[in-house]
């Protein structure tokens, strides 16, 4: 028999610290209605000083273990997407694994930006259903603050710190239907952080500093609608089904415009999206499980429906998966 693998818990964190629209509005030309009206975005959550993505993302993991009714000990795969670690090494999944106290089993980092969660889910589906992995724990976590140019408006507003998980077991029944991956390299300076630890943080041909995010941010926006409407296509092509199989749509917290765009794609009303975007900005590899634990927690998702999960983000890269909770 095949062995598929379903998610049998979620969990998530917002740091404490919130920065409403109205704070931005004293530290950059910008103002709440702006920003509500171009991104949908209300307040974002920040990271205290000296609190890691570690330790955001050992928070969601908690209670994502809690859920599903495991133990730190039984995970024996945890996978972490992040941009923002603590460490250049070891990763932060190790850094989890050993504040979880789930010592021995694989694990590490992912680095898709905000399609990381994505990639992520499709790399333990890959582990889980082929029997290398029974339990695995999948992390999406960021410090994205600490990569924003807080004097920069068209970037500062946007983004915002958080994690969220879940774990993800063998189950007879199949959880995760499809998962589908995709970047393009060719748009990396559209969207990035110019500096490195290998290119160094010294660049003479950046403009601007090369310690911090950097985006056009119309260019990224017409891409991301575009892909993200054929990757609604890709998916249920392959799957056979109608768009109006899909109960739910949980998307990559970005921008409001964007998340309308794709529903409209999908036929989808709005009160079939999961919208958190308002709540903590754009949170890059958290904002999928952090929405998805939302509505889980709050009843509005339930067993069985079909939920379409997708993102895009820096590379650029893209992706979706398709599952059954
Ligand atoms: O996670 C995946 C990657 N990220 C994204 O998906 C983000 C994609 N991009 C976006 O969400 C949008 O492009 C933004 C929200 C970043 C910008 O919205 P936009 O509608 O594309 O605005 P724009 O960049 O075309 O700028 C419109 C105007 C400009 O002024 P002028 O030239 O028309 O006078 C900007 O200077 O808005 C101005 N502007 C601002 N005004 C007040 C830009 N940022 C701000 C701001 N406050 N924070």
């Amino acid at each position: 028999m095949n062995t598929f693998s379903r998610i049998t818990g979620t969990g998530s964190y917002l740091p404490e610290k919130i920065l409403s629209n109205k704070d931005l509005e004293s530290m950059v030309d910008t103002s709440d209605q702006w920003i509500r009206e171009r991104t949908g975005i209300v307040k974002r959550h920040i990271a205290a000083d000296g609190q890691t993505t570690c330790d955001l993302a050992q928070q969601a993991a908690q209670l994502a273990i809690e859920a599903a009714g495991k133990t730190p000990r039984e995970i024996d795969l945890i996978v972490v997407a992040t941009t923002t670690p603590d460490k250049v090494f070891p990763s932060t999944a190790c850094l989890l694994q050993q504040r979880l106290n789930a010592n021995g089993c694989a694990a590490f980092d992912v680095q898709a930006v905000c399609t990381g969660f994505i990639y992520a889910l499709s790399v333990a589906d890959k582990f889980v259903s082929t029997g290398a992995a029974h339990c695995a724990l999948v992390v999406g976590a960021e410090t994205f603050s600490r990569v924003v140019d807080w004097t920069d408006r068209s970037t500062c507003v946007l983004f915002g710190d958080g994690a969220g998980a879940v774990v993800l077991e063998a189950s007879e029944v199949q959880g995760i239907l499809s998962s589908h991956l995709h970047a393009d390299g060719a748009y990396e300076n559209l969207l990035h952080v110019p500096g490195g630890i290998s290119r160094g943080f010294d660049l003479a041909d950046t403009e601007g500093d090369p310690r911090y995010t950097h985006m056009k941010g119309n260019e990224v926006f017409k891409m991301a609608v575009n892909t993200l409407g054929r990757i609604v296509d890709e998916t249920l092509n392959a799957n056979g089904m109608k768009k109006s199989d899909v109960d739910w749509l949980v998307p990559h917290q970005a921008n409001i415009r964007i998340i309308n765009a794709t529903a409209r794609k999908l036929n989808i009303s709005m009160e079939k999206v999961v919208v958190t975007v308002d709540q903590h900005g754009n949170t890059s590899a958290a904002s999928v499980p952090l929405a998805l634990d939302t509505a889980v927690r709050d009843g509005r998702i339930q067993r069985d429906e079909v939920l379409l999960l997708e993102a895009f983000g820096g590379g650029f890269t893209w992706g979706s998966v398709l599952l059954r909770y």
